[in-house]
């Protein structure tokens, strides 16, 4: 494990924009058709998942109301959890063939990446993979989203994950330009989630957190307060919303904290780790299981592998957030503590613990670990809070084994 030594940097320069448009509250899906309408759109494809925004009748009160504004659309479903590339480049011929000038997400992270892809792809000249190899967006068709799931936080934020079915490699790509131009939050939509996916959904925005949390920045208060702040929100509106799906309140909050998780307010000024994401993004690469229960089995074993780093970051976690009291002595006891918690908290909302749970294979991890570390032009290391080479990565998912 490479930059053991800590690196001290203090509040760093930032340029942060967020322009997206958030209508939040019960049935404000209605609006939608005004606002595609109010941010440009003539055209639209309207993209969803599988079926259960047509069960539960969402997709026609959309198509309701895009008619009653007048804008056409073209239907695209099928995005699976996970999004492949084969559909997006499907989305890309249609939007071209069609003169599409908006796309309108319906559904959760998934879709709404799909989308994003399909947005960028459609006015760009080259492979739209490109950007999912490091290019960065500049332009994209304009995006809207109605969000069904509250996990990711695409519905605010300016990236997209999409899996290559050729080599299962799933990449990010970024760019301002596909921040979604505005964001329906109707709350009441996640109450027909069935609970693993609900808590799914928590783990990930709660990794959004720790991904920010956990720095190497020095004394940047105002980004730790608000995620802390995000955190015991989330510890105490998750476990409601287990014990009753139709708690509107706790699925308020938890919308709006998924949302504000990972718009990137939270992570100005500060430099971010993301190595439990990369990890795990092999995981539900392989074995196509919920990002969430992927992320609840690899943060324990990555905080407990790379918690020497700075100790006393996973210690101020343990204390302000958990609840642990803090030992001066041996501050490495408060830090674990703190690491137990939050995995037995992920446990009692319903998570996986370990490989077996997750239905990932202990002879899988070399490939696991060649795809993490080499694949698609990677050099032999993933970096964040600490730089982990292939040994490193070996030894993390054995962990979880
Ligand atoms: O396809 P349908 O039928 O809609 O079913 C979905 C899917 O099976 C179901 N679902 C969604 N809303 C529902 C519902 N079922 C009943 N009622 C509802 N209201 O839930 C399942 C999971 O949906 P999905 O969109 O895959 O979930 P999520 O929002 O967690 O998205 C996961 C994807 O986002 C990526 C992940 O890697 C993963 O590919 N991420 C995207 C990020 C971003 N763009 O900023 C950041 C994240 O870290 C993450 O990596
Ligand atoms: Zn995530």
């Amino acid at each position: 494990m490479a930059d053991l030594k800590r690196k001290e940097n203090h509040m760093e320069n930032f340029t942060f924009y967020s322009p997206t448009f958030f209508a939040f509250g019960k049935e404000t899906e209605k609006d939608a058709g005004k606002y595609v309408k109010k941010f440009g759109g003539s055209k639209v494809l309207l993209h969803y998942g599988g079926k259960s925004a047509e069960k539960s009748g969402l997709l026609d009160r959309v198509k309701k109301s895009l008619e009653e504004e007048g804008i056409d659309y073209i239907a695209l479903g099928g995005v699976k959890p996970n999004p492949r590339s084969g559909l997006v480049y499907e989305g890309i011929e249609l939007c071209r063939e069609e003169g599409v000038d908006f796309v309108l997400a319906v559904g959760g992270g998934s879709v709404i990446d799909s989308s994003k892809a399909i947005a960028a792809g459609t006015v760009y000249d080259g492979d739209f993979w490109d950007f999912y190899q490091g290019k960065r967006i500049e332009e994209a068709l304009p995006v809207g989203t109605i969000l069904t799931i509250s996990a990711a936080g695409s519905e605010g934020s300016p990236d997209s994950v999409i899996t290559k079915e050729e080599g299962m490699f799933k990449r990010g790509a970024s760019g301002d330009a596909i921040r979604p131009k505005f964001s329906i939050l109707n709350p009441e939509l996640t109450q027909t989630l069935p609970a693993y996916q609900t808590a799914a959904g928590a783990t990930d925005i709660m990794a959004h957190l720790y991904e920010r949390y956990i720095t190497n920045s020095t004394e940047v208060e105002v980004t730790d307060r608000l995620i802390e702040a995000l955190l015991l929100t989330m510890k105490y509106e998750a476990p409601r919303v287990i014990a009753d799906p139709n708690n509107y309140q706790a699925r308020a909050n938890i919308m709006w904290a998924g949302m504000m998780a990972h718009n990137h307010s939270c992570g100005v000024g500060r430099s971010q780790d993301w190595n439990s994401h990369t990890i795990e993004h092999e995981l539900s690469a392989l074995y196509d299981c919920a990002h969430g229960a992927g992320l609840a089995v690899t943060m324990p074993a990555v905080f407990r592998y790379v918690m020497k780093h700075n100790v006393m970051r996973f210690a101020q976690v343990a204390v302000r957030v958990w609840g642990c009291e803090m030992n001066f002595e041996n501050p490495e006891v408060t830090a674990l503590e703190g690491i137990e918690a939050f995995q037995k908290f992920l446990i009692s909302l319903g998570m996986p613990s370990n490989f077996e749970e997750l239905g990932a294979k202990k002879e899988d991890i070399p490939k696991l670990v060649e795809v993490l570390c080499r694949g698609d032009g990677r050099d032999g290391t993933i970096t964040g809070f600490v730089t982990l080479d292939e040994e490193d990565c070996t030894k993390i998912y054995e962990m979880m084994v």
